[in-house]
């Protein structure tokens, strides 16, 4: 009883630390390593000496800390950031190496990777999206250790967007006895749910390393969020040597607390496995109680009630900090997401961090969990296509057994807008058919799907019905058309167009689509010329009414939710995606106000564009709000008043400009022309004819003064935690001044350092590491981590012609 109270004790201590699905003896492995960049020869081996390599602690990403440069390999696509060979080592002391096992486990190495323990090669792995697992015991000596690790990120290119290069994500240590639940070793399910009752399935897999014949008990205990005990189960079986075996174990849970987007109930199931008295292992394994079903008429359906996903698809840099896997910037990310009325991510195009996972089941996010890019056929010349034959099947089974307890994914998506699709002799219909099976092999309980780059073009290739679900990537004005073939399919907008807009950048008039332009940046309009329509103005908003009457369709997943490193819109230096709904600092474009506006209830009205003009200058001022009528002042002079005609959307199939030259009655967002006169835009919004939300643009003055806004005054003294200081350039008054590019410099004093600098500008070439950075469009952004002690930490910004300014955080 006693090591029963001591685990629930563990496990509520271990929910502040965000440790999900995994063993007892898992500890983090992550500190304490030495780095080497480039290529060493016998550096696997035990005696090399490694006392003048850098030390580091994990996840770390070297290309990150690099220079942007033209002849970087990976090219603009993938940032021009470095790539090339590194070299990772861990000297670790362990006792009991008779008895205990071990094990080492990557969550994702940008690429390439091959693991030595003591200088044995452990194996190799290509695919830097995989998590996998080493078993250390027969290599381990009592006391001092050696793991070595080479990361070969040379062939370049290797990835469409910015891929990072090492140990990126966390790596973990596991101890076990020899008798112990596997890897991955236990699957939950809930194959009948209602708000009465829910029937929760178990299979429990365990290993028995030893040597003698044993008997077990398993006790599964399933444990609500308040720690309370809901069911406990107690089996008894016999396990060979060195053998296996798998046992099932069904409950029902009597009114289950549902998870859903607004409300992500989990429940944790621990299984411990005792011999004798003995408590030989414990495992814990986070899940939801949901039902997931589409509808062919209707959509999706969470629990029984039809909802939109309210998607956006994410890349996994997290902007300054590179691919360098840090949990409270993704659960930032995840905020802001959430704060515009998100519900969904789509990995794109890769099994993502578990951490991300984790955070989507706690936040309430529905996940397309997504594997490939590409199978045989290259994107870039040294993609996954070379590794494809060879690994897609351990590639993909491992992300369905690691990935199948998650309440959030609903999902499985085989591959993006592959390169099969385009001539039947690449047999895309057969590879497709086989993929679906693997992921089904290993679960049944999500629906399969695909990314397709238009239906029409893998329906040539017949590879769209083989899969659940079909994914069609933009194309909005195809719908009824691939209904009509499909009239029994369930379908999703798998890609919806880009906001694919700089923030605080306009170019005019508004209704026009204009580019690109000599200044290598997207207009913030909604304007900005695109190539499935050179014409097209209002994409974003169009392709959003349309999904949203579509009522077979389950919803969308917009390209992107943030900016992400590489993909630019022009060439080089242009080095940064403009795709974002926010940017690379996480910082809104007006874009985000649009989503807000349609995806939330509460009241919202955003004006565009800033108020800095000149004299006379006819300029196009939106408002992206969910009032039903907007009133428009300038200097408190009434301009005009609009209101919303809601009428259905009306286009001909396969004309985007027809579907996007949207007509008053179509449009989601208000707008007027308004010569300028400097001053103060003021708009007023009505619903039902009460005032519910104001905004104001003013015009602004010269570069007075910073201000500093951390979004955490205190965070966590562990060395990991983090505070975003946005940086704002603002005149006398105190407005914003919106084509500011003062440089910013920082100086830290006390328990922390900055870890990354950002200001969101897809052309800026400064080092993401720097202790300075130019504001764009009157803003930057610092990022400061705590050192492991607690105390106080002072920021000073510093910026020729201003006043300094400071900021003081405190680490507890
Ligand atoms: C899509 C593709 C994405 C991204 C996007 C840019 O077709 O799936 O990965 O490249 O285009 O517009």
């Amino acid at each position: 009883m006693k090591s029963r109270i001591l685990i629930f004790i563990a496990l509520i201590c271990m929910e502040g630390l965000q440790l999900f699905a995994q063993p007892a003896g898992r500890v983090n492995f992550d500190t304490g390593w030495r780095f080497h960049p480039g290529d060493v020869a016998g550096a696997e081996m035990t005696s090399f000496a490694d006392q003048n390599w850098r030390s580091l602690d994990l996840p770390h990403d070297w290309s990150i800390e690099g220079n942007f440069r033209p002849d970087n390999p990976a090219t603009n696509s993938g940032a021009s950031l470095p790539g090339g060979i590194g070299w990772y080592r861990k000297t670790f002391s362990v006792s009991d190496t008779k008895t205990k096992h071990r094990f080492i486990q990557f969550d994702g190495v940008y690429m390439n990777s091959t693991v030595w323990i003591n200088g044995h090669e452990l194996g190799n792995r290509p695919f830097g999206y995989s998590t996998f697992q080493y078993d250390l015991t027969p290599y381990l000596i009592e006391g001092q250790n050696v793991i070595a690790v080479k990361v070969d990120n040379s062939l370049q290119p290797n990835s469409r967007w910015y891929s990072g290069s090492g140990i990126y994500r966390h790596v973990w240590l596991t101890t076990t006895s020899a008798v112990h639940v596997d890897h991955w070793g236990t699957y939950v399910t809930t194959p009948k749910v209602s708000e009465e009752e829910a029937l929760v399935q178990v299979e429990t897999n365990i290993t028995n390393g030893g040597r003698e014949n044993t008997s077990l008990r398993i006790v599964s205990t399933i444990v609500d969020k308040n720690g309370n005990q809901v069911a406990s189960q107690v089996q008894t079986e016999k396990i060979e040597p060195k053998s296996q075996l798998k046992i099932n174990t069904t409950f029902n849970v009597k009114d289950p607390q549902l998870w859903n987007t607004e409300h992500p109930n989990l429940y944790k199931l621990v299984s411990e496995v005792y011999q004798g008295k003995e408590l030989k292992d414990a495992y814990y394994t986070n899940f939801g109680i949901r039902s997931i079903e589409f509808r062919s008429d209707s959509g999706f359906f969470l629990n029984g009630k039809c909802i939109k996903v309210l998607g956006v698809c994410m890349h996994h840099d997290l902007g300054c900090l590179g691919t360098a896997l840090n949990t409270r910037a993704l659960q930032r990310q995840l905020e802001i997401m959430k704060g515009m009325g998100c519900n969904g991510i789509r990995t794109s195009h890769n099994p993502p961090s578990p951490d991300l996972l984790d955070l989507c089941d706690k936040m309430g996010f529905l996940v397309m969990d997504e594997a490939f890019d590409v199978w045989y056929r290259e994107k870039m010349k040294y993609d996954y296509h070379i590794y494809f034959k060879d690994w897609h099947e351990r590639d993909l089974s491992d992300m369905v057994i690691r990935d199948r307890n998650h309440p959030s994914i609903f999902l499985w998506s085989v591959g993006n807008e592959i390169a099969e699709k385009d001539h039947t002799k690449y047999g895309g219909a057969a590879i497709i058919k086989e993929l679906d099976g693997i992921v089904k092999k290993y679960d049944k309980t999500r629906y399969t799907t695909s990314a397709f780059a238009g239906v029409w073009r893998s329906d040539t290739t017949f590879m769209t019905d083989k899969v659940d679900v079909i994914g069609i990537n933009y194309t909005v004005e195809r719908y009824p058309e691939e209904k009509a073939k499909y009239p029994n399919g369930f379908f999703i907008a798998s890609e919806t167009t880009s906001s694919f807009m700089d923030r605080g950048i306009y170019h005019f008039p508004a209704d026009t689509a204009i580019g690109p332009t000599k200044d290598l940046h997207c207009s913030a309009y909604d304007n900005r010329g695109y190539y499935y329509s050179r014409k097209a103005t209002k994409i974003t908003q169009t392709t959003w009414k349309v999904v949203k009457e579509t009522p077979y369709m389950a919803g969308l997943f917009v390209w992107t939710g943030f900016d992400y490193l590489g993909e630019p819109a022009y060439a080089y230096p242009s080095i940064s995606s403009s795709f974002g709904i926010v940017d690379l600092c996480g910082f809104p474009k007006d874009a985000f106000y649009f989503y807000k506006s349609q995806w939330t209830s509460e009241p919202v009205l955003h004006l565009l564009p800033h108020w800095n003009w000149k004299e006379g200058q006819l300029i196009d001022v939106i408002a992206y709000t969910n009032c039903d009528e907007v009133k428009l002042y300038l200097n408190d002079q009434l301009i005009g008043t609009q209101a919303f005609v809601n009428t259905k959307t009306t286009y001909k199939v396969k004309k985007w400009d027809e579907v996007v030259n949207v007509g008053e009655g179509q449009k989601l967002s208000l707008d007027w022309k308004v010569p300028f006169k400097p001053g103060t835009l003021r708009a007023e919004g009505y619903k039902n004819g009460k005032l519910i939300a104001t905004d104001v643009v003013k015009t602004a003055g010269d570069p007075a003064q910073i201000e500093l806004v951390a979004d955490r005054s205190t965070i966590l003294a562990d060395g990991i935690d983090l505070s975003y200081i946005t940086v704002k350039i603002k005149d006398d008054q105190g407005t914003l001044v919106p084509d500011a590019d003062n440089l910013v410099h920082f100086d830290l004093e006390g328990e922390g350092k900055i870890v990354g600098v950002a200001n969101g500008d897809p052309i800026s070439l400064e080092p993401a590491k720097g202790k300075e950075r130019r504001a764009f469009s009157g803003m930057c952004q610092v990022v400061v981590q705590s050192t492991g002690r607690k105390g106080k930490i002072t920021l000073k910004a510093s910026s020729l012609g201003l006043p300094d300014e400071k900021i003081s955080l405190k680490t507890n």
